[in-house]
C-alpha cells in the first residue's frame, strides 16, 4: 500500500499536479488519481471521489488552475472568462458544503485584485491562492485538534458520524484532529464509528485511516449509536460540519441530528468540529442551509446490488441539519466556542491562519 499518512490529507498538489485520494475504492483500493480538466475535477466532486467540505474546497480551489492549464487561453481576459465560468460549474457541484464556494470565491478574489500583467501572472495569483487555502487547511485541522483537547478533557471514547478525518481535509481532518493529537501524545483514545449509510463513509474511510494511525477503531451500525451512548461506551460526540449558519445551527451528513438528540437526552457532550471557513455568516440559520439530495439509488442499492424492491423510491437527503440549542461547544481554529453562538459566531475571525 503506498505511503500515505493523515497529516497528507485527501487532496493535494505535486509535481505532477493536482492529486486526489479515490475515495469511492477505499479501502478495498488505494489509488491517486490527477484529474487534467475541469470536469473531471468537478465529476471527483460530485462522485466523492473527493470528499468532505474543506477537502472539496481545496481540491476546487486548485480546479481552477487545471482549468487554466487545460484551456491555455491566449489572452488575460480570456483566462478571467474562463476562470469565472470554471468557478459557477464547481460550484454548482455540491450545494450544503460552504468550504467550496467560500474557496472558490477568494481564489476568484485573488483573480480580481490581481493587477494587470500577464495569463502567467494570473495564474500564478491564483495557484498562490490555492497553495495558501490548501496550506492553511493544514494548519487549521492542528488548530482544531488543540481545541478538541482542551474541551475533551479526560474524555477518551468517541463516536464520530461520517468522515471528518484527514481523508476530508488538507491535514488531520476536524473531528479526528483531536484524536490524533491526543494519539501523538501516547493517550489511549478509542473511538466507535458510525457507518454512515448511504455511501458508508464511517466504514470504508474514518476506520481506515484510523487504523492505520494505530488508533483503536469499532465500526458500529448508524442505528445503534443511541444503545452504544446509553450504555455508558461514548464520553464524548465529535462531528464535523458542511455548513454552521450565524446562529449555530449546523448541517452535517444525514444522521447527525438524530446522534445529537440521543446525546442531549443522554446528557453526553456533543461537539461540531469545523474551520472559521465552515461558518457562513450570510446563512442567518438552519432553514436557509440549502441540502443536496442526491439519487436515490444510493439508499436503494448496497455495496452496488440493489436490495429495495423494484419499483420503490427514496428521498435520499445527503445532510441534515442539528439545531445549535443540541451543541455543546464547537472545536475550531480559534478556540472552543460555547453558546451563546450567535455573538461567539460573529467574532470569529475570517482571516484564516497567518
Ligand atoms: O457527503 P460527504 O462525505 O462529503 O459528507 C461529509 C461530511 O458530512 C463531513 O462531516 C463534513 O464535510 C466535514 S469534513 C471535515
Amino acid at each position: 500500500m503506498a505511503e500515505w499518512t493523515a497529516s497528507q490529507g485527501g487532496v493535494w498538489w505535486d509535481g505532477e499536479g493536482l492529486a486526489l485520494i479515490e475515495q469511492t475504492l477505499l479501502p478495498a483500493e488505494y489509488r491517486v488519481v490527477r484529474p487534467r480538466k475541469l470536469n473531471e475535477v468537478a465529476d471527483a466532486i460530485y462522485r466523492l471521489a473527493v470528499r468532505g467540505a474543506p477537502a472539496i474546497g481545496i481540491a476546487a480551489a486548485y480546479g481552477l488552475v487545471v482549468a487554466l492549464d487545460d484551456a491555455a487561453p491566449s489572452s488575460e481576459s480570456d483566462a478571467r472568462r474562463l476562470l469565472h465560468e470554471a468557478a459557477e460549474t464547481l460550484r454548482r457541484t455540491r450545494p450544503t458544503a460552504v468550504n467550496l464556494a467560500w474557496a472558490v470565491e477568494r481564489v476568484l478574489t485573488e483573480a480580481v485584485v490581481h493587477e494587470h500583467g500577464s495569463v502567467a501572472s494570473l495564474r500564478a495569483s491564483v495557484f498562490g491562492a490555492a497553495e495558501e487555502i490548501a496550506r492553511e487547511d493544514r494548519e487549521l485541522c492542528r488548530r482544531i485538534g488543540l481545541a478538541g483537547v482542551e474541551a475533551l478533557q479526560s474524555a477518551r471514547h468517541i463516536l464520530t458520524h461520517c468522515n471528518a478525518g484527514a481523508l476530508a481535509t488538507g491535514g488531520y481532518g476536524t473531528a479526528t484532529a483531536p484524536l490524533y493529537l491526543l494519539h501523538e501524545r501516547g493517550e489511549a483514545v478509542t473511538v466507535l464509528a458510525d457507518e454512515t449509510r448511504p455511501l458508508l463513509q464511517g466504514s470504508r474511510l474514518t476506520a481506515w485511516e484510523l487504523k492505520r494511525a494505530g488508533i483503536p477503531v469499532r465500526v458500529t451500525a448508524d442505528g445503534a449509536s443511541g444503545a452504544l451512548m446509553s450504555r455508558g461506551l461514548v464520553d464524548a460526540v465529535i462531528v464535523g460540519a458542511d455548513r454552521i449558519a450565524e446562529n449555530g445551527d449546523t448541517a452535517n451528513k444525514i444522521g447527525t441530528f438524530n446522534l445529537a438528540l440521543a446525546a442531549a437526552y443522554l446528557g453526553i457532550p456533543f461537539y461540531v468540529a469545523a474551520p472559521f471557513s465552515t461558518f457562513d455568516p450570510k446563512t442567518p440559520d438552519g432553514a436557509h442551509i440549502p441540502i443536496e439530495e442526491r439519487p436515490p439509488e444510493e439508499v436503494l442499492s448496497f455495496a452496488g446490488r440493489r436490495v429495495a424492491p423494484e419499483g420503490v423510491t427514496s428521498l435520499n437527503l445527503a445532510f441534515d441539519v442539528t439545531p445549535h440549542e443540541l451543541v455543546t461547544a464547537f472545536l475550531t481554529d480559534q478556540g472552543v466556542l460555547r453558546p451563546p453562538y450567535r455573538d461567539a459566531i460573529a467574532a470569529l475571525s475570517r482571516q484564516g491562519v497567518s
